[in-house]
C-alpha cells in the first residue's frame, strides 16, 4: 500500500537518504559535458501565411529530426497561460493526500482499467533502475474520457491543453510529411496523428541526486512526443556519443522522434536516446504528449513508407501494429536499450 504514495510519498514522510533500490549502478554525472551544442530551436511564427517561410521551417526540421531526433519550438500556437495552467493542474493531483491519490493508482497497462491513472515505475519488476518520480497519466484520443472522469484538480486545463496538442501535432505532421518530400498529410492518412497519451510527469526534490534518475536512459515508442518542461531543467538529449542539457525555454514545446517515426522512416529520423536527472531543487513537473494508439487496440499495420525505399535503401524494418510494438516496449522496461531491434 505504500507504493501507492509513490515517491512523493518517500518525500513527505522526510527522508534524507535515497533508497537503496533507487541507486544507479554508477553515480550520475550531473554537470552537462557538451556545453557548446545547443538543440535547435524551430520558430513556427507565419509559416501558414508565407510559404518560403513554410519552406525554410521544414527544412530545420528534417535537418533536426536526422540529427537530434529532438528539436524545441517556439510560436506554436498554444498560449503561455494554457501551459502555466496545465502543468499548476499537474502539481496540483500530486500534491493532493496520497488517501485521494490512492483511487487513481493501477499498475494495469491492457487498458481494461481506468482510462485515467496514476503510477510510479510502470517498469518496477523489469528495468534495472527505480525512477525518482510518479506519473498520471490518460488516453485523450481517439475518443477522451468525459470531463467527470478526471480528477477534480485536472479538470479545466488538462483536456484543454490535450485538444490543443492534438491539433498543433497534426501540423507537426504535416511539416514531418513535407520534411520526407511526401504530401502534407501522408502521416496523418497512415493514421500516425490518431492516438494520444499525455503523462504528467511529477519529479520530488531529491535528497541525493546523484545516486540516482528521474527518467532512465530511454527512446520512445510514439510517433512522436511533444513535451512541455518546466524551469527546473535535467532533461538530457543523446546525441553524437554526448548527453546535452534540452534547456528549459518558458514559453517553448520539446518535439522528439520515437521509435514508430524512425520505423517507418527507415532510420532517416531518429528515435533518440534521452534522460531526466533528479534534483534537489524541485519539484519538476512534465507534461509528456505521446502520439500513439497503444492504449486503442487498431489492426493498422505500420511498416517502411514505401516512397522513402529503393534498391539502397531496402526496408529495415518489419510490419507492426502500435499495439504489438507498445508491449513489446512494455514488457521490456527503460533498460537503456531499443526494442527496434526486434522488429527487423
Ligand atoms: C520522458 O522522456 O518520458 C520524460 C521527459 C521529461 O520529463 O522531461
Ligand atoms: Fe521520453
Amino acid at each position: 500500500d505504500e507504493t501507492k504514495a509513490g515517491v512523493k510519498g518517500l518525500v513527505d514522510a522526510g527522508i534524507t537518504e535515497v533508497p537503496r533500490i533507487f541507486h544507479l549502478p554508477s553515480p550520475e554525472n550531473l554537470n552537462s559535458e557538451q556545453p557548446e551544442l545547443t538543440l535547435p530551436t524551430i520558430d513556427l511564427q507565419g509559416i501558414n501565411e508565407d510559404p518560403i517561410r513554410r519552406k525554410e521551417v521544414v527544412k530545420k526540421v528534417k535537418g533536426a529530426l536526422e540529427s537530434w531526433g529532438f528539436f524545441q519550438m517556439v510560436n506554436h500556437g498554444i498560449p503561455i497561460n494554457i501551459m502555466e495552467g496545465v502543468k499548476k493542474e499537474v502539481l496540483g493531483f500530486f500534491e493532493q493526500d496520497s488517501e485521494v491519490k490512492k483511487q487513481w493508482y493501477t499498475r494495469d497497462f491492457s487498458g481494461k482499467s481506468s482510462r485515467v491513472m496514476y503510477n510510479s515505475n510502470f517498469d518496477l519488476y523489469v528495468a534495472p533502475v527505480t525512477n525518482w518520480r510518479d506519473t498520471f497519466f490518460s488516453t485523450m484520443a481517439p475518443n477522451p474520457p468525459q470531463p467527470h472522469k478526471f480528477p477534480a484538480p485536472c479538470r479545466d486545463i488538462w483536456p484543454e491543453y490535450s485538444s490543443r496538442v492534438m491539433k498543433l501535432g497534426g501540423f507537426v505532421f504535416e511539416l514531418i510529411s513535407e520534411a520526407l518530400g511526401l504530401d502534407p498529410n501522408h502521416l496523418s492518412d497512415m493514421g500516425c496523428a490518431e492516438g494520444l497519451q499525455v503523462l504528467g510527469n511529477y519529479y520530488p526534490s531529491c535528497p541525493q541526486p546523484e545516486l540516482t534518475i528521474g527518467t532512465p536512459n530511454h527512446t520512445d515508442s510514439s510517433f512522436i512526443t511533444i513535451l512541455l518542461q518546466d524551469h527546473v531543467g535535467g532533461l538530457r538529449v543523446f546525441y553524437q556519443s554526448q548527453w546535452t542539457d534540452v534547456t528549459p525555454i518558458p514559453e517553448a514545446l520539446v518535439v522528439n522522434a520515437g521509435d514508430l517515426l524512425q520505423l517507418i522512416t527507415n532510420d532517416k529520423f531518429v528515435s533518440a536516446q534521452h534522460k531526466v536527472l533528479a534534483n534537489k531543487i524541485g519539484p519538476r513537473v512534465s507534461v509528456a504528449s505521446f502520439f500513439t494508439t497503444a492504449m486503442n487496440p487498431s489492426l493498422k499495420m505500420f511498416e517502411p513508407i514505401k516512397e522513402l525505399l529503393s534498391e539502397d535503401n531496402p526496408a529495415k524494418y518489419r510490419s507492426t501494429t502500435v499495439k504489438e510494438y507498445a508491449e513489446a516496449y512494455i514488457a521490456k522496461g527503460l533498460d537503456g536499450t531499443s526494442v527496434l531491434s526486434h522488429f527487423t
